[in-house]
């Protein structure tokens, strides 16, 4: 058995000082059940806890960390940015830069504005929707996630779906009442909402391939319908690429899907595991933004120096065509070996995979929404995680949550992770 004592120290020390012991909810481990390693320090594909246990990590800090942890060229760039000061709250030449590379990468994108994290680039799109069509009405789907901001806690994926909550305490009934949250891949549904109340919508936020439910595939013809809906009822299309900007294809999902929104939010990748967000898209919805235009949004923090280093570092280390496919090679051998392994016992699994991320629902039935994803048994997911970080495997504590690979996961590690696995489904005990 690993030693935790340390980590079990430290988190009920945490537990005194911070809610739950942790500064977002999974980390607290409440659906899994035990208590989180504390990481002293990250190295590649590696983290290591305080107890000095080492694991494969496929958390990767729930997305940004493509390159793996303390990757040099990333952490050169944040000590030469920090030397020169850690922020002015002043225009610097590097914003600059950071807003050409993601617009190179992602042609649709004429301008973007950078924020401080997803849940702030999400809640400005939708002011930003709202301010440009005149309309209230945001249509979201269930299971996605798209932070935190009040509007977008409704029916949401990611840690509330993990806390089996449909909704959050403390949001004003008036603000939710501006939110339709419909089914992921049910485009039926959509074409009946733009029928009833397509001159009130505003905008569609979708997650292309979603990642917040597990992750789940966009059905044949789901993303176009929602192109064609927006186009034909005057609202606007908006990408959530928080999780799939540079990490499913060098530009993103847009480019996987060969769908243009009119609007795209990211973060994670852009800022390079330092905190980032950014809305960007066609220049005459960006140019409504103050001081240009009339909807109001700013930041203290927005565009820091070195989380900007860290962005255009990444960037410029993932601007090799083989890394997106040795990327995509890694998450499909890893897929094919881990449903695998399932095949051969008497367990009944569903692998939902996009370069770069995955999900193994422990279910036998196809898993393309979140009542798909919620029928999947989470006793099994619990047992079968714990087997995996006892043996040195680190997954997101939560079903409803995607693995991340980064070009750290090299052969080598997908060898281990599998071999891990194989032991792991040995020992726990699965009635699917
Ligand atoms: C698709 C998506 N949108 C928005 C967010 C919110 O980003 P942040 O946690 O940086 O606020 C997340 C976070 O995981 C996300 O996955």
């Amino acid at each position: 058995m690993k030693s935790l004592n340390k980590s079990r120290a430290a988190f009920n020390r945490a537990q005194k000082s911070i809610p739950g012991g942790v500064n977002s909810p999974v980390r607290a481990y409440g659906s899994v059940g035990g208590e989180p390693p504390f990481i002293n320090r990250g190295e590649g594909a590696y983290i290591y806890d305080i107890d000095g246990n080492e694991y494969i990590d496929y958390v990767l800090s729930w997305g940004p960390m493509i390159l793996g942890h303390a990757h040099p060229a990333v952490v050169e760039a944040v000590k030469e940015a920090a030397d020169r000061g850690t922020s002015f709250g002043a225009p610097t030449e590097a914003e600059i830069e950071l807003a050409e590379l993601v617009k190179e990468r992602m042609p649709h994108i004429d301008m973007l504005r950078l924020v401080s994290s997803g849940t702030e680039a999400v809640m400005t799109a939708a002011r930003l929707a709202r301010g440009y069509t005149g309309r209230d009405m945001i249509v979201k789907f269930d299971g996605c996630y798209h932070g935190h901001s009040d509007g977008f806690l409704v029916e949401a994926g990611s840690g509330l779906a993990t806390g089996g909550l449909p909704g959050s305490k403390g949001i004003p009934k008036e603000i939710t009442s501006h939110t339709l949250s419909l089914q992921y891949n049910d485009l039926d549904g959509v074409e009946d909402t733009f029928k009833k109340s397509g001159d009130k919508i505003a905008a569609v936020i979708v997650e292309p391939i979603a990642a917040n439910m597990g992750v789940v595939l966009p059905q044949m013809g789901f993303l176009e319908g929602l192109r064609d809906l927006t186009v034909k009822h005057g609202a606007l299309l908006v990408y959530d690429e928080v999780i799939t900007g540079f990490r499913v294809s060098r530009g993103g999902a847009a480019e996987l899907t060969g769908i243009t929104p009119d609007l795209v939010t990211l973060g994670k990748i852009i800022g390079g595991g330092m905190p980032i967000g950014a809305v960007g898209g066609r220049k005459d919805i960006m140019e409504k933004l103050a001081p240009v235009g009339d909807v109001y949004q700013a930041g203290t923090l927005s565009g820091n120096p070195i989380s900007v280093a860290a962005g255009i570092a990444t960037l410029k280390e993932l601007d090799n065509p083989e890394i997106y496919e040795n990327l995509r090679s890694a998450t499909d051998k890893l897929s094919e070996e881990l449903s695998g392994g399932f095949n051969k016992g008497s367990i009944s699994v569903r692998i939902n995979s996009a370069p770069g991320l995955l999900t193994i629902f422990f279910t036998a039935e196809p898993v393309n929404d979140f009542s798909s994803s919620k029928a999947a048994d989470a006793s099994s997911f619990r047992q079968y995680f714990h087997a995996m970080l006892e043996k040195g495997i680190y997954l997101p504590p939560s079903p409803f949550e995607a693995w991340f690979l980064s070009i750290q996961h090299t052969e080598e590690v997908i060898k281990m992770t599998t071999d891990a696995h194989y032991k792991a489904i040995n020992e726990i005990d699965i009635d699917t």
